[in-house]
């Protein structure tokens, strides 16, 4: 599958990456969340660390989509997030 990225600021698919204290926290949708519906959802958000996947949370339709992560930090992070939709998509930490 695909792996569509752009601007954060501007596209709601692109996954939100935040530092925490004890790991990252990934929010899909920046501009304005993404939506829960029963046809158009998240499935599910990854986060991979120095290229390596080190969480995976799921969704069902009605959840927030925003996940936690308690990991520990590198210097390489992003997160994919597959939308039932629109596919699959990845945003940096910046
Ligand atoms: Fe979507």
């Amino acid at each position: 599958m695909e792996i569509q990225t752009g601007n954060v600021n501007e596209e709601k698919h692109v996954p939100f990456v935040e530092e925490l204290d004890n790991g990252y926290r990934v929010t899909i949708g920046k501009p304005a969340i993404h939506p829960m519906k029963d046809m158009h959802y998240i499935e599910h958000i990854e986060l991979y660390v120095d290229d390596e996947m080190v969480g995976k949370k799921e969704f069902e339709p009605g959840d927030e989509p925003v996940a936690e992560f308690n990991v520990d930090k590198g210097k390489h992070v992003y997160a994919r997030e597959l939308c039932n939709v629109h596919g699959l998509w990845q945003g940096e930490l910046e």
